[in-house]
């Protein structure tokens, strides 16, 4: 069964309505292009280089949602290092993991037990993934800590020394990464220099270490997934590439395209954050995973946002007489609150 047909909007879909949909998200058969955006010259301070990056930035977020970051600098020792450490966790007795079991963000999450945005299709099944995930490694006494629904310390486990050390390093480098591609949004988005950077002091931001075993063929299909359709509640995500293929994305034309394994790049997508603050003009993309390699996949996607306090408001460029901002001002917090109360 091949479906050739355009399946309608990216935004707001129940797939459940449409079995085509749910079809095409199953069997990834784009060729779409998910575009590659090198920012070398750009981080080297050549001239016009901001300007062309930026160019392309805006047109692959309205569009695709989805984009590969080359010439970005980063050591790929510390990639490496990632996935070393996430298979040291993930081979750990499920009953040493469970001591570290997730309280409300934080924490270890077991295999098949979380849902999470499956909500978009009725009966699915949880989630095959096991993940550990973490936010900025802050002191429980830190006053950023304190009187928060939602900012949790993190939760490390006890046994693997350099663990901790090889995140947090991993973490706070992602971090000052996405950083560097504030003043990129800044330009594509027609604002001020400095204007997004404002908002990120001590941005909310979590990383997911995520173990997705391998998924028989058998159950594609079954409303079964390593990670269900979802979009992510973030101003964007940078993910590593592994050697384990099995993330999708959902295309303009409704196809669903497999991301190909490209050394060297990250993956970014932007997300609902993004979505909020340009009023719908930047897209958030569904994207889920199915693991039929035969092979352990480990990655450790890095979602970033704005500081708790910072107050995600419809940009002055993305609104006018005929286009009134479709949501109000609200703070991150508030988000994450709305997103987490599920939890
Ligand atoms: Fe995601």
């Amino acid at each position: 069964m091949v479906y050739a047909a355009s399946v309608g909007s990216v935004q707001d879909e129940h797939f459940d309505e449409d079995a085509r949909a749910l079809y095409l998200m199953d069997h990834p058969d784009s060729t779409e292009e998910i575009p590659t955006i090198d920012i070398s010259d750009y981080l080297a301070g050549k001239p016009g280089a901001r300007e062309k990056a930026a160019a392309e930035l805006r047109h692959v977020t309205e569009t695709v949602g989805f984009f590969l970051l080359a010439g970005h600098g980063f050591p790929q020792s510390r990639i490496d290092r990632m996935f070393t450490e996430a298979k040291r966790f993930f081979d750990l007795p499920l009953e040493i993991k469970n001591k570290v079991k997730r309280d409300k963000l934080n924490g270890f999450v077991p295999p098949s037990s979380y849902t999470g945005n499956g909500r978009l299709i009725d009966g699915i099944k949880p989630n095959l993934y096991e993940a550990y995930t973490v936010g900025l490694d802050l002191s429980p006494d830190d006053p950023y800590v304190q009187n928060r629904p939602l900012r949790m310390v993190n939760h490390w486990p006890e046994g693997l020394p350099g663990f901790r050390e090889g995140l947090v390093e991993y973490h706070s480098t992602i971090i000052g990464l996405g950083k560097q591609l504030l003043d990129l949004w800044n330009e594509a988005l027609g604002m001020p220099k400095g204007y997004f950077e404002q908002f990120f002091d001590k941005p909310r931001t979590t990383m997911s270490v995520t173990h997705y075993p391998p998924q028989p063929p058998e159950m594609v299909g079954q409303r079964q997934y390593g990670l269900s359709p979802h979009t992510d509640n973030a101003f964007m995500t940078v993910l590593a590439h592994g050697n384990v293929p099995g993330l999708a994305v959902r295309m303009p034309s409704g196809h669903w395209r497999a991301i190909d394994i490209k050394p060297g790049t990250f993956i970014i997508n932007t997300g609902d954050i993004m979505v909020r603050w340009t009023n719908g003009r930047f897209l958030s993309t569904k994207h889920r995973v199915i693991n039929l390699s035969g092979a352990e996949r480990y990655v450790f996607p890095v979602f970033i946002s704005p500081d708790l306090d910072a107050v995600v408001e419809c940009l002055p460029t993305c609104q006018g007489p005929d286009n009134p901002p479709k949501e109000p001002p609200i703070t991150c917090q508030d988000i994450c609150v709305a997103y987490f109360k599920d939890y």
